[in-house]
């Protein structure tokens, strides 16, 4: 993963000083940057960033977590087996998924035809291992597509936002990106790129992009969650069936837990010089069901930054 992850910051870095210098939106960059991590552990491939069929799928999950915030598309989940008769944007959502879809078959169609059982090169290769098992039967192509797409959505927009957060805070506080820039160069240097074990040795950076993703805040209020049976949880008695949905930022923003909560200041996550974790810093929230990637997302952050 990390190989991974230096390949593509080294590809992001070389399209940013193509701009030379000059005012430009970093968003697609970053987002294609982003995805084709992602693609590399999916397809085992990645794309170059003008590159039509991806451009194409980028667009087409930016746009579906858009229109997810449209009115049709709220009044279809509340409504679905009336409003699926209805036209809106929840059609263009179905039409941009079997697209999406498509786009990941075609992907796995390619797999089939030279896999190599003994060898795997991405997940697609892995998982149809699996399915190739004597006792292979809970897996099945259908769930590979979805786990395929549950990925890129889980993955894409999260990270591209936070690493944008994260240019705009160093933008906004320069003090703090020359104190960052001072430990980069101090621990990595202008020669090689960053690596996971730099990590503990930037205390500073560190603290950094903790406070990029507690005051960024980017999934306030998590997902959306559904007691399999009836619970007792705090004193309160949920009902089988009963949606729970948990308040990241009522943690986040704490000021019970933080000292300055509602400004951008690396200083919560600092003790004596030394990197400070902090039981409050929840942006993947917490628990069994918790985001599984921290990992990708920690480090992504951690390259680019450094490759800033
Ligand atoms: C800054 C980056 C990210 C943030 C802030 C984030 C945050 C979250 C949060 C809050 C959840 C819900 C957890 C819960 O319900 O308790 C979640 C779930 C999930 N995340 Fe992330 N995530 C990030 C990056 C990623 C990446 C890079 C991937 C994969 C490539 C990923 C894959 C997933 C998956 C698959 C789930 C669903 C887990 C499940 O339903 O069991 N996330 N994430
Ligand atoms: C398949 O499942 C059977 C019954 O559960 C079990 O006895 C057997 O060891 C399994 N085989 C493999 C290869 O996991
Ligand atoms: C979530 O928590 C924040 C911070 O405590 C609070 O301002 C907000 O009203 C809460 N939202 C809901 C829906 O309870």
């Amino acid at each position: 993963l990390e190989e991974r992850i230096q390949e593509e910051c080294r590809f992001l870095t070389d399209a940013f000083r193509d701009e030379q210098g000059n005012p430009f939106n970093p968003h697609l960059k970053i987002n294609s940057a982003v995805s084709n991590v992602i693609c590399s552990i999916t397809f085992g491939n990645r794309f170059e960033y003008h590159d039509e069929d991806f451009q194409n799928l980028l667009r087409l999950m930016d746009e579906t977590v858009t229109l997810h915030g449209k009115i049709m598309s709220q009044l279809y989940n509340a409504f679905p087996s009336i409003i699926k008769y209805f036209p809106g944007s929840h059609q263009t959502i179905f039409e941009n998924w079997r697209l999406m879809k498509g786009f990941v078959k075609e992907k796995i169609s390619k797999h089939k035809e030279d896999l190599n059982p003994s060898e795997s090169r991405d997940f697609i290769d892995s998982y149809l291992q699996e399915m190739a098992k004597p006792n292979g039967s809970d897996f099945c192509e259908d769930n590979l597509v979805a786990c395929t797409l549950d990925l890129f959505f889980a993955g894409t927009e999260t990270t591209s936002t936070t690493i944008r957060w994260a240019l705009l805070f160093m933008a906004i506080y320069p003090e703090i990106q020359a104190r960052v820039q001072a430990e980069i160069d101090a621990v990595i240097g202008q020669t090689r790129q960053p690596a996971l074990e730099d990590r503990d040795k930037m205390p500073y950076t560190n603290a950094v992009i903790h406070e990029v993703q507690r005051k960024g805040n980017i999934i306030p209020f998590s997902l959306p969650r559904e007691a399999m049976k009836d619970t007792v949880l705090a004193g309160f008695h949920l009902p089988k069936g009963t949606i729970v949905v948990p308040n990241l930022s009522s943690v986040m923003l704490d000021k019970k837990d933080w000292e300055t909560p509602h400004s951008f200041n690396p200083e919560h996550f600092l003790k004596d010089g030394q990197f400070w974790k902090r039981e409050a810093f929840m942006p993947f929230s917490i628990g069994k069901i918790s985001c599984s990637l921290m990992l990708l997302c920690g480090s992504t952050g951690m390259g680019l930054l450094a490759a800033q």
